[in-house]
């Protein structure tokens, strides 16, 4: 197993859209003794506040929402190609219903207070700084609003500084 070395952000050579959009990745926190994971693939990366942050949009009704609001650590693993069943796994699976980290066989790793997965090519260590629901009324296109949100289950975004990059 190939050992993490710490990057710049402004180091990352992979495209995010990819990263994220294609290849996805998995939000993992830690509340106490209790750990979770879910795969996202909406989200994005860019500067804000003069920091280095990734958007991430967690609906209230995941399991991963309640780690996200009582913490304000948390990482983003990418993972390679060959854990897309892992990936599919631990986004239709709730973490209240199945352990998923065990059953996937991650080995985790701590960062301070952030939990990351060894299996991971690329891990965001980030820290929570801003979070807000997203609202229908917000929308410029009602008909986004319905397509995306008929069921009224909003997403919240949360803003979090990309506070270390660990890179295989
Ligand atoms: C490819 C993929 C991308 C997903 N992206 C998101 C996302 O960005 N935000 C979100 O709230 N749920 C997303 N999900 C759904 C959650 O991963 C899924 O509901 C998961 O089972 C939640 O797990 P939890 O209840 O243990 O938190 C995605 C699922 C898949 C398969």
């Amino acid at each position: 197993m190939k050992t993490f070395k710490e990057i710049s952000p402004y180091a990352i050579e992979n495209n995010p859209f990819g990263m994220i959009g294609k290849d996805w990745m998995l939000i993992t926190a830690q509340n106490g003794k209790d750990m979770n994971t879910m795969t996202a693939s909406w989200g994005g990366v860019g500067i804000m506040w003069n920091k280095p942050v990734a958007f991430i949009f967690v609906r209230p009704t995941r399991h991963t929402f309640q780690f996200l609001e009582a913490q304000t650590a948390l990482s983003l693993n990418f993972l390679p190609e060959a854990y897309r069943a892992q990936l599919q796994y631990c986004g239709s699976v709730s973490g209240r219903d199945e352990n998923k980290i065990l059953k996937c066989g991650f080995h985790v790793c701590m960062d301070e207070s952030a939990p990351y997965f060894e299996e991971s090519d690329t891990v965001f260590i980030c820290k929570k700084h801003y979070a807000q629901m997203l609202t229908g009324e917000s929308f410029m296109d009602p008909a986004m609003d319905k397509a995306c949100y008929g069921d009224l289950n909003y997403h919240k975004m949360y803003i979090v500084e990309i506070e270390k990059v660990l890179k295989k």
